[in-house]
């Protein structure tokens, strides 16, 4: 399924795969797509499975020469697997943080010229005339060099871990955090970092205007969910609070 989550004239953000794959494995993830003016650019493409699904929903919309850019919140597999192919096919330039640009070269990429480090503090990115996006740090959470990406025209946030669910009951987005809480707690109190980790992402989060947070596993969170969600990041011991 492809969810069309915003669209305002040429300006379209999708919720691209929805952990729905039968050729992912493991964690089911969340991909997503934002295009506007035939330009694209796609959140954590994940593994090399997902290249044959991705591509066709894709095409639905754009097409593969028109993606300028791919964020990756953070190195791990279910972010990146596959970057080799998605960087050939589409000539895309690769963000993400400046700690993991010597590594992800050890997955033999063919254009590592095209890995692009964002500093620690974050940055704005202008992937085609007029198509920002805002770079927030999250570091910490879980990965030491985490980034978040704001769409500032759907007012959309994408968090990687941050928010993820190990399971869900299937909506995109979460209609009850308190039921929603028993996906999201465990992976939460042991891959993120610290409180204090968390409690500076939130003051990242907090001088932006955010709609939505949409992570990279489960439903997105919106409204009084989002609010929610903030609200028990901002108290929750975690990481190596619990070392305490
Ligand atoms: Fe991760
Ligand atoms: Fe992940």
């Amino acid at each position: 399924m492809t969810e069309l989550l915003y669209e305002n004239g040429e300006h379209r953000y999708f919720l691209l795969g929805f952990g729905e794959s039968s050729r992912e494995e493991g964690i089911p993830s969340n991909q997503y797509l934002v295009t506007r003016d035939g330009h694209a650019v796609l959140f954590d493409p994940g593994g090399s499975g997902l290249f044959p699904i991705l591509s066709a929903r894709l095409s639905e919309w754009s097409d593969l020469a028109s993606v300028r850019a791919i964020f990756l919140s953070h190195q791990d597999p279910d972010v990146s697997a596959g970057l080799d192919i998605w960087m050939q096919i589409t000539g895309a330039r690769v963000y993400l943080s400046r700690l993991w640009t010597r590594f992800m070269p050890h997955m033999d990429l063919t254009h590592p010229d095209r890995l692009l480090p964002v500093p620690d503090d974050g940055a704005t990115v202008e992937v085609a005339p007029g198509f920002l996006f805002d770079i927030l740090p999250a570091h910490f959470l879980h990965s030491p060099g985490q980034i978040n990406v704001l769409d500032p025209v759907s007012r959309i946030l994408f968090t990687g871990d941050i928010g993820a669910a190990e399971r869900s009951n299937g909506t995109i987005f979460v209609d009850d955090f308190a039921e929603h809480l028993p996906h999201i707690e465990g992976f939460h109190r042991r891959y993120m970092a610290s409180r204090k980790a968390l409690r500076k992402w939130i003051r990242e989060v907090e001088r932006r205007d955010v709609d939505t947070i949409a992570p990279q596993h489960g439903p997105l969170y919106r409204g009084p969910a989002k609010d929610a969600l903030l609200r028990w990041l901002f108290d929750l011991r975690c990481g190596v609070d619990l070392y305490e």
